[in-house]
């Protein structure tokens, strides 16, 4: 199990360069299912999310040709329409394939995703969506069999309206992909809004999918008989963006993301200069100054435009050295304060009552070994030891590695002492 340790003290000053969005790149890669032709992306973020989602690809039969973040899929020849539940256990996103393979093959067998450490994350939504296509959907032995009348010899999904009873981002990416390839026009009613929805959409239409209103809360699709190939560029990630930014508020400094945008993460430009910091944008580059202790800043998680659930976390470790206390309510998922405990360790004071935390800022928090329980938490659990006094140890750091691209050594490049031991 790898851990990193990291000597807390050191502010972090100089430029880093931002990957390829994450929850952007995993449906992109899906969408390769919709066309026989070549799809070829760049700016692929490296992280173990996406090697597990182009190995559930090519164990469909996709071909995927590799040169850096540059990515070549080909799903010329699918002979297995099945995601099996020991790769889909690793990473829930594999239900993205579920809407492209009932799309272009009729037929779809998908392992239930499990629950995971944040909350039980039902499909439910995703089914709905597929049945009022006219998939049949059986659930049967932990898998989601779908299938459309008329199957692989050429059985169709027909265009639907569907209401979202809340919002979900792979529900709105799983049924859009749906369909662009649907007899008829789609139209999604309570849509997420999220970038990474749009820049999906921007790939679809690359490849000849007739799209509306991706970024709004109502997306309409006409369907087309068939998608042919397209080049793409993945879209930056905006919560690691945020996540650099707020270690640099914590531990004060400054520092310049480029290949980075601005225009997609205002909400948390904004509670970043509510917390003190001094931010100036020019084109693709965003830079954050901190000369002092970070002011305490209230967040409340909702779906996009409004404060995005994945920066929570971090929002929390800044609060727990800043001036002041603050209120962090966490409304998408049920189960997302993991981070608590740990960052008590560090003598954090935080109080938890339901989806709500209060937060009372202290001078410093103390090194000590503390454990990552999911993706987000792994972030905040890191930037509390650059802003604790001594070195700080965190645990199954392989939650850290699905989703941050190289993420000591970027830490280090700012001047964090930071390094990964086994
Ligand atoms: C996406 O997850 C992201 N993952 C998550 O990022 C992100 O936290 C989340 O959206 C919210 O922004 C990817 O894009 C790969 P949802 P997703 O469907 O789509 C409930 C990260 O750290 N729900 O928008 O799974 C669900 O339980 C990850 O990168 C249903 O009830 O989230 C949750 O409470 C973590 N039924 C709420 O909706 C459904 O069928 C929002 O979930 C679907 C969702």
């Amino acid at each position: 199990m790898q851990k990193l340790s990291i000597l807390g003290g050191a502010r972090l000053n100089g430029e880093v360069r931002i990957s390829g969005a994450k929850n952007a790149a995993l449906p992109i890669l899906c969408a390769s299912l919709l066309s026989s032709d070549t799809l070829q992306l760049d700016n692929v973020p490296e992280l173990n999310d996406v090697a597990t989602m182009r190995k559930l690809l090519q164990q469909m039969g996709v071909k995927i040709e590799a040169n850096g973040s540059q990515l070549a899929l080909s799903a010329a020849h699918i002979d297995k329409l099945e995601a099996p539940y020991d790769m889909v256990k690793t990473m829930r996103a594999s239900i993205l394939v579920l809407g492209p393979l009932a799309a272009r093959f009729g037929e779809a067998r998908v392992s239930l995703p499990g629950g995971c450490a944040i909350g039980s994350r039902p499909v439910d939504l995703h089914i709905k969506g597929l049945q009022a296509m006219g998939a049949e959907i059986h659930i049967e032995h932990g898998y989601i069999h779908a299938q459309v009348p008329g199957g692989l010899a050429g059985g169709r999904l027909r265009g639907a309206r569907i209401m979202f009873d809340l919002v979900s981002v792979t529900g709105t990416e799983n049924l859009m992909m749906a369909a662009t390839l649907a007899d008829g026009v789609t139209v999604l009613e309570n849509a997420a809004r999220e970038p990474e929805v749009v820049d999906l959409a921007h790939c679809l239409i690359a490849m000849g999918a007739k799209i509306e209103g991706a970024g709004s809360d109502t997306i309409s699709i006409t369907g087309v008989e068939k998608l042919h190939g397209a080049n793409h560029r993945i879209m930056p990630d905006r919560i690691e963006s945020g996540t650099f930014l707020v270690a640099a508020a914590a531990a004060g400094g400054n520092i310049t993301l480029t290949g980075a945008r601005a225009d997609i993460m205002e909400n948390v430009l904004e509670k970043l200069q509510e917390a003190g910091a001094t931010i100036q944008v020019a084109g693709d580059r965003i830079n954050l100054q901190m000369n002092k202790r970070p002011l305490a800043v209230n967040v409340r998680t909702a779906p996009y435009p409004a404060f995005p659930t994945d920066m929570q976390a971090q929002f929390m470790a800044m609060n727990t050295i800043a001036e002041g206390s603050a209120m962090v309510v966490e409304t998408i998922f049920e189960n997302r304060f993991m981070h608590v405990q740990e960052l008590r360790r560090l003598g954090a004071q935080i109080e938890v009552e339901g989806n709500t935390a209060v937060i009372k800022g202290c001078a410093q928090l103390e090194g000590a070994t503390i454990m990552a329980t999911d993706l987000r938490a792994s972030a905040c659990l890191v930037i509390a030891g650059l802003a604790a006094q001594g070195e700080t140890i965190v645990d199954r750091i392989y939650h850290l590695d699905r989703g941050y691209e190289h993420i000591e050594s970027k830490l280090s490049q700012l001047g964090a002492q930071i390094r990964r031991i086994k």
